[in-house]
């Protein structure tokens, strides 16, 4: 039995945790600086960084204490190094640096993206990463950094097939409600305002899909593109600023998300279908979206298992990190140069999959 602390800081969740062999989570604290975000209508990198200074021990203290663990436990240290908002990552990064060399535990840089696509096996046997007929796997990505589609082998290759080439999804949902007045963080609240809605009441563009009489360049097949739908938004709001009452708001949000939700899950199942996936991962904060969830189910081919992750392990927290860090361990040396990044680098190899 092996434990690892993970620790978490690369955007407005301090979040420490402790998980047993990758998968069993002995807790996992979340402290969510949102509120103090809010104000501004999203993430100011500064603030979020003294938010997590000061988050850090009580947060570190209380998932010792929910867990029953001390710092003398662990196996190792997994941090988030990036992707991610660069003063908030060195938080962290700096934070578990602090307690590696203090306790003589190794640190393990973890690749944040690759965390979220791994939050799917929180909680699980683990067993499936080892069967043959997982493969290959399939992960849309949709948080508020990203929108991609990555698809992994049985040998632990991987290749990014997709990606946004302008906003995320969660960033079209957050930029969306702050358009309609209806607060930060977007995505929660416009699909509380979109259950009381018709998602047929307007028709938002559905970019890169070849709808609306436009071919999709083949290079974008896979990608996506988010930036247009808050365009046609904005123009849509302006033509009716005269009229916005409480149902034409949740009529535009239920239309909105729709386009939304449309688009992220007919290029997920495309793709599955073209490289004959056999599982289909789904994660990320946008994940947490529950018209997605059930698009998503409703489509997902008959052959291919769709895993969806708890919410929980959605949205960003270090129960993720510490699952993965623990694939790494024994290939990791106390390492306190490591460095932090704030752009995704190209994805070749997940370390959670050493080969069947
Ligand atoms: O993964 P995450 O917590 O942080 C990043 O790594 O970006 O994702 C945050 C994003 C935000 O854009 C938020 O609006 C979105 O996830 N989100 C949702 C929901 N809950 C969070 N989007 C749609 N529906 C939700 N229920
Ligand atoms: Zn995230």
């Amino acid at each position: 039995m092996s434990l690892i602390l993970g620790i978490e800081s690369s955007c407005d969740e301090t979040s420490v945790a402790v998980v047993e062999d990758g998968s069993r989570v002995l807790s996992n604290v979340v402290a969510t600086q949102i509120q103090r975000h809010a104000v501004f209508g999203g993430v100011v990198p500064e603030l979020a960084a003294r938010e997590h200074l000061i988050a850090l021990m009580p947060v570190l203290e209380a998932a010792l204490r929910e867990s029953g663990t001390t710092l003398q436990d662990f196996s190792g240290i997994g941090v988030t190094n990036g992707p991610g908002l660069m003063p908030a990552l060195l938080v962290g990064l700096n934070f578990a640096k602090g307690l590696s060399a203090a306790n003589n535990l190794p640190l393990i840089p973890t690749n944040h993206f690759i965390a979220h696509i791994y939050g799917s096996f929180l909680d699980e046997d683990l067993t499936i990463l080892k069967e043959s007929s997982t493969y290959p796997i399939l992960a849309l990505v949709v948080s508020g950094g990203h929108s991609s589609l990555l698809l992994i082998n049985d040998d632990g290759e991987a290749r990014q097939i997709g990606f946004t080439i302008d906003d995320a999804a969660g960033e079209a949902l957050d930029k969306a409600a702050k358009l309609l007045n209806l607060g930060y963080p977007g995505g929660p609240v416009i699909q509380k305002t979109a259950s009381r809605g018709n998602p047929k009441a307007f028709n938002f563009p559905r970019p890169l899909t070849g709808t609306a009489g436009k071919a999709t360049p083949p290079e974008h097949k896979y990608n996506f593109s988010f930036s247009g739908i808050k365009t046609a938004l904005l123009y849509h709001v302006k033509k009716h600023q005269n009229e916005l009452s409480e149902d034409f708001i949740s009529d535009t949000a239920a239309s909105f998300q729709e386009a939304v939700v449309d688009v992220l899950s007919r290029k997920a199942v495309a793709a599955a279908r073209e490289f004959s996936a056999r599982t289909i991962i789904l994660c990320g904060g946008v994940a947490c979206n529950q018209p997605l969830r059930d698009r998503m189910k409703l489509l997902c081919p008959h052959q291919t298992t769709l895993r969806i992750a708890q919410p929980k392990y959605c949205t960003d927290n270090a129960a993720m990190v510490a699952g993965l860090a623990w694939h790494s361990l024994q290939k990791i040396e106390p390492a306190l140069g490591v460095d932090a990044f704030a752009r995704l680098p190209v994805i070749i190899r997940v370390p959670f999959i050493s080969g069947l």
